[in-house]
């Protein structure tokens, strides 16, 4: 095994709770981190059809205080931040629940931010640029995907460029992250099956990026495996219970991996599709993720052959070479299997943004650690391939 010539750095994680009902608990941890009154941030969804209540509700059991704020629209916006630091502080507020899939977490991180750091979102785009930590921080996941709920980082689509901004941060990380598969049970199997593709591509692009170490490349694995063996069932049957904790288990691995070493370009050309038309992220990496390997592949063959691996396929008697591209084409099945698009033109993208795009994807903070060197050009020609 070679090891990485970088220092790794583990980051602190939030304590993590993963279980059926583990939601429950959000009170009693509320109080533990001295907070008085939460501001829920959340989306239409879980405020339509309860969820968002059911929390106020265990919040208040606990004897705290809870206000919903449900603007946390997909592809969170600067402007839903600033709706949600208003609400936060209209309403008094001490601390942050965000509850749902990514993008409710990233607005509940960046209204936190924003929170005790003052300024706009804008300000903090960037690697360690947060000078001070969030407000008590707990984030309910209700999706198997993003990885959001443990990552210290959050994504926000800037409404004047369309231009997604990551901000990764010590200080953007949640003090509790709770997954929860009895709240993952109502998502419809289309989101089921994007969240899962994207905590895949934030394991393959950990297990392969240039900071990879054995901490990251264990989570890495193991997500791997599991998404191999429970996807296609959530996908199909959304009460599959096993089905649904090997999922959360699987994205809250694929979460703490990418946390650890990084992602690649599936990310980086992922984004921009996202915040020019609204793609769902987890649907553009679905798309990306298994060109991106096939670019990859020669940086480290062994990899790809131990993603082979890790995906269920048998690769005894095979060269690197030869797992790595069935590990490859491996992903392509599971993604097709669950109804997955092939490609970017039906979901509506125009070729004439590829230019911006790639410039855009070039400068994302998750290029740098791709295992092969890109260029303006690559990025280019993986659109092109995209459509
Ligand atoms: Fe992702």
């Amino acid at each position: 095994m070679s090891m990485p010539l970088t220092v790794s750095r583990f980051l602190m994680p939030p304590i993590s709770l993963i279980g059926c009902g583990a939601s429950k608990a959000v009170g009693d941890y509320l109080k533990k981190l001295g907070a008085k009154k939460a501001l829920i941030v959340t989306d239409q969804g879980m405020k339509k059809f309860g969820t968002a209540d059911s929390i106020k509700q265990c919040i208040e059991e606990a004897g705290l205080q809870a206000v919903i704020f449900a603007g946390a629209e997909p592809n969170p916006t600067d402007l839903n931040v600033a709706d949600g630091v208003q609400a936060y502080k209209d309403n008094g507020c001490d601390s942050i629940v965000s509850l749902g899939g990514g993008s409710s977490h990233d607005c509940g991180k960046a209204v936190g931010i924003v929170s005790t750091n003052g300024g706009k979102i804008h300000d903090y785009k960037g690697i360690d640029t947060v000078p001070k930590p969030m407000p008590p921080f707990i984030a309910i996941n209700t999706t198997a995907g993003t990885g959001s709920e443990v990552t210290p980082a959050a994504v926000i689509t800037n409404t004047e460029n369309h231009v997604k901004m990551v901000v990764w941060s010590i200080n953007v990380s949640a003090n509790v992250a709770i997954d929860d598969p009895e709240l993952m049970v109502g998502m419809p199997p289309a989101l089921t099956a994007a969240t899962g593709m994207d905590a895949l591509t934030h394991a393959v692009e950990a297990y392969v990026s240039l900071g990879h170490n054995p901490k990251a490349d264990a989570l890495a694995l193991k997500a791997i495996e599991l998404i191999a063996k429970y996807l296609r069932k959530a996908v199909a049957n959304g009460q599959d219970m096993d089905a649904r904790v090997g999922m959360a288990y699987a994205e809250y691995l694929a979460g703490e991996a990418f946390s650890s070493a990084g992602l690649g370009i599936a990310h980086s050309l992922a984004h921009q599709p996202g915040s020019f038309i609204g793609l769902p992220h987890g649907v553009c990496n679905a798309i990306f993720l298994p060109l991106v390997c096939e670019f990859n592949m020669n940086a480290c063959l062994e990899r790809y052959a131990d993603i082979a691996k890790a995906m269920g396929e048998d690769i005894a008697g095979m060269t690197e070479r030869e797992a790595a591209l069935l590990g490859i084409e491996a992903i392509r099945t599971l993604s097709a299997d669950i109804g997955i698009p092939s490609g970017l033109t039906e979901l509506g993208m125009k070729e004439e943004d590829i230019p911006e795009m790639a410039e855009w994807a070039l400068k994302e903070v998750c290029t740098p650690t791709n295992p092969r060197t890109t260029t303006l050009q690559d990025m280019v020609d993986l659109y092109k391939k995209a459509m």
